[in-house]
Parts: structure tokens; sequence; C-alpha cells
């Protein structure tokens, strides 16, 4: 019998999964939903899904098996509580949402209503990732400092931090989570930011630029920095590790340098990694099984925490301890 899946947000990012979807069998979109009602006629006629602008109606009618939530982080609402309580299977896009408080409202719903979850952290399927973990199982280590550097997105609500939570929170959210995934839980925060630089656009309020300290729990201290001000320049995404006997330069979805004994080798991704994590998520939708997914709602649920806490710390100027988040 083929999966049947909705959509909440047909947007930038709704576009890779709806392709991801097509190239299996057995998956059908059945509806779709978009604020913008010319967006979301145009995204489902491939699939001749039913159109809806309101979500509430479009989870009330409809039945599916599991439904993708590509909205804007301030846009979570109760979109993945009614979905959790109708028993249907969630993939949320990161960032889960822009508070605590809704961020633990819908794990709640998802575990209590034990709903399949994946969150969109595509850096976790990178074989290149996998290397790097299996490189690091005997290596502790010393040393690292992640980056996300670049432009602003031009998407209109990502200037405005109530909106998208800023940089930290909205994109360098993956380098956060790959930080996590490779070296375990983080215990405490301290960072700083600054604003102001981007006097070519109008009406934001994100900072330009952070430097974020995380202490993990195995005592591992790494600095991410965070910059979205960059327009001319090259930019930078990705993690530096350094362990006693070997270094490993991560750059963001293409490639690891591992470096050892004056040896370098560069090693670039191979496998089509977006389509591996939809893959796994539709397998475990049909298994009604999510402990084989790298990446479900409950985990990135600690992955906001931290995000959330270096917002807080810029905010406070103090050290924040997760256990507070
Ligand atoms: N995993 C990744 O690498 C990746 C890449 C890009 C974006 N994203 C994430 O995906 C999310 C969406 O980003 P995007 O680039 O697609 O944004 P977008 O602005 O292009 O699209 C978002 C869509 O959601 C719709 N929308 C907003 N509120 C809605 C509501 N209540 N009901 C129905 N539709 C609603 C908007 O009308 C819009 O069409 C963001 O959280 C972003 O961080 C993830």
């Amino acid at each position: 019998m083929a999966v049947k899946v909705g959509f909440i947000g047909t947007g930038g990012i709704s576009r890779p999964h709806r392709k991801h979807l097509k190239n299996m069998d057995d998956v059908e979109v059945v509806a779709m939903c978009d604020l913008e009602k010319d967006r979301v006629a145009e995204a489902a006629e491939e699939w001749n899904a039913v159109v809806y602008t309101d979500y509430k109606t479009m989870l009330e009618n409809e039945e599916m098996d599991a439904l993708y939530v590509c909205i804007p982080p301030f846009a979570h609402e109760d979109q993945e509580i009614m979905a959790a309580e109708k028993g249907i299977a969630l993939f949320v896009e990161k960032p889960v949402s822009v508070t605590m408080e809704k961020a633990r409202e819908v794990d709640a719903a998802i575990r209590k209503n034990n709903v399949v979850s994946c969150v969109g952290f595509q850096g976790r399927y990178l074989d290149i990732i996998a290397q790097t973990k299996d490189l690091l199982k005997d290596r502790p280590v010393g040393l690292a400092m992640g980056y996300w550097m670049g432009g602003m997105p031009q998407v209109p609500w990502w200037r405005r931090k109530e909106m998208s939570g800023g940089q930290a929170i909205e994109q360098t959210i993956h380098v956060t989570d790959t930080a996590r995934y490779l070296f375990g839980d983080v215990k405490s925060v301290y960072a700083a930011g600054r604003t102001g630089l981007m006097t070519d656009v109008p009406d934001y309020n994100i900072e330009d630029s952070s430097a974020a300290t995380l202490v993990f729990e195995n005592g591992l201290a790494t600095t991410i920095f965070s910059a979205c001000f960059l327009s001319g320049g090259r930019g930078r995404g990705g993690i530096d590790i350094f362990t006693k006997d070997m270094n490993i330069e991560y750059r963001e979805r293409r490639s690891i340098t591992i470096i050892q004994n004056g040896n370098s080798e560069l090693v670039e991704v191979q496998n089509d990694f977006w389509q591996d994590m939809d893959n796994d998520f539709i397998d475990a939708v049909r298994k009604g099984d999510d402990s084989s997914l790298k990446t479900t709602y409950a985990d990135a649920v600690k992955t906001q925490e931290v995000v959330m806490a270096v917002n807080r710390s810029i905010e406070t100027g103090e050290v924040v301890q997760i256990s507070d988040m």
C-alpha cells in the first residue's frame, strides 16, 4: 500500500523533499497546504494533491500516514500536535521552533501518541560524517572549531529575530547539531555577538556575527562561529577537529580532509544524503518505528536547547547551563 503524505509549507525546502518522494515507489502526496494559494496549487499539480490554505482544515479533512512540516521557525503553532494526535508521522524542518515551550509541547505530543518523527538535519546522513564518527571512536577530541559564515538568505522572515531566531538558530544549528552528533551532549554555553554592519539591509534585528563556546559533557570546549553579513568574500562552513594524532577538517556537506603524520587525504561526499534521509523516514513510517533514524524530534529538541542557550547568552552576557533551558 502506498504511504500517503501531506505537506504544510510548499516553499524553498519543500522542493528537494518533494523530488525525493517522487523518486520512491509507493509514496503518494495526497494533500498540500500553504498560506500562498498559487504556490501550493503549483506544487500540488504533479501529484494531483488536494490544495489547502489552512492546515487545520487539511488535517481535519484528510487521511495521511506522514506529514512534512516545511514552514519558517516562527510559524509552528499546532500543526505537529494536531497531526500527532491523529497518529500521523512527522518530518519537521529545522529549527523546530523559536521557543523551547513550543518545542517541548510538540515533543510531548509525539511521545504521548508514539508517532514516528524526523527532523531535517541531513548532515547526519553524510557518508563523510559516518567516517568521521568512526575515526573519532577511539580518539578523544582535544579541540574543535565550527563555522557557518555566509550571506543573509533572502526570504523575508529571516532578518527578524522573533521570526527566524537569527543565524545561530536558523543556519548554524546544522553545525551545532553535527557537533552534538560527533561529540555528545552540551553542558553549558557562553556566547557574544554583534549587529549593525549590514547597513544595506532594511529592518533587521539579528546578529551579524557571533562566537559561541560550547562545553560538552565530556569536557571538550568548542567554539562555533556564525556570520550572515558576508557578501563579497568567501564564507566558511564546517568543523575543524583536532585530536592528538589526527586533524579532520569537515567542510559542510562537501568533504573531509584527514591529516596525519604530514599526510593529507581529501575525501569527498559520495552519497545522496538528503535522499537517504527521506528514504529512511518513509521506511520508518512503513515500519511504525523510528528507532533506526539518525535524527528524531526528541534529539532535535536537545540541539534546539543549545542554540537557544547561545541566544540567551548573547542577550544576558552570562554563561548558560543547558539544564536551565
Ligand atoms: N534542512 C535544510 O538544509 C534546510 C534548508 C532550507 C530551509 N530549511 C528550513 O525549512 C523551513 C522553511 O524554509 P523555506 O526556505 O522553505 O522557507 P520559504 O519562506 O521558502 O517557505 C516557507 C513556506 O511556508 C509557508 N507557510 C508559512 N506559515 C504557514 C502556515 N501556517 N501554514 C501553511 N503554510 C505556511 C509560506 O507561505 C511559505 O510558502 C525553515 O525552518 C528553514 O530553516 C531547511
